[in-house]
């Protein structure tokens, strides 16, 4: 069907859009792929010290993932859901894996809520909530990330959404992979804090 191919397109031209990196490079910060964690998400821009750039890269990366999912969502008619999540699976992908980066992209966090946001906004409001409960008590913004991760395909499952739990617990296996780094530094006692340099 010539939707898949679309929605494929489409999700993967807009998530591979690098935000951060473009946002930071607007305001004349030095490049973010050199400063804390060489990340170009949210996260990473926040230890430039501009608040502002860090919130604006978050809602950009997010809305990436959106967009995708719910114009194409619009056109699927008969075939939903199957069309929005290929466009949510690569715009994640897009993002983690921007050609125009040399596949060297993001964690996919933002781009996750965004997607889910699109899906199915319970599970976005849950991860958000989940990921904020968890960091305001750790601090730390990756294990957040993994733990509101992990609990989404769980609520999808829960809230009878099998196929958005299947297609969650595949993004969430994605995203953790992309935290591999931060995981062994969460377990060695040396990952970075939220704000921190
Ligand atoms: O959004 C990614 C976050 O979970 C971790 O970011 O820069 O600390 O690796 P960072």
């Amino acid at each position: 069907n010539p939707l898949y191919i679309l929605a494929a397109a489409f999700g993967y031209l807009l998530g591979s859009i690098p935000f951060g990196l473009l946002i930071t490079k607007m305001a004349g910060t030095e490049d973010i792929r050199g400063i804390g964690s060489g990340n170009i998400g949210a996260t990473n821009v926040l230890r430039t010290g501009r608040k502002g750039l860090a919130a604006a890269t978050l809602i950009c990366d997010a809305l990436k993932g959106t967009i995708p999912v719910v114009v194409i969502g619009m056109m699927s008619g008969d075939l939903a859901p199957v069309p929005a999540m290929i466009a949510a699976s690569a715009a994640f992908l897009g993002h983690l894996f921007p050609v125009w980066l040399g596949f060297k992209g993001g964690k996919g966090v933002a781009t996750y809520i965004g997607v889910m946001l699109g899906l199915f906004w319970p599970a976005a409001l849950i991860f958000c909530i989940a990921w904020l409960a968890t960091a305001l008590t750790s601090r730390y913004s990756s294990f957040a990330a993994l733990t509101a991760s992990a609990l989404t395909p769980m609520f999808l499952w829960y809230m009878k959404a099998p196929q958005l739990a299947i297609l969650g617990a595949a993004l969430t296996v994605l995203l953790w992979f992309m935290h591999r780094e931060n995981i062994k530094r969460l377990l060695n006692g040396t990952e970075g804090k939220i704000g921190k340099k």
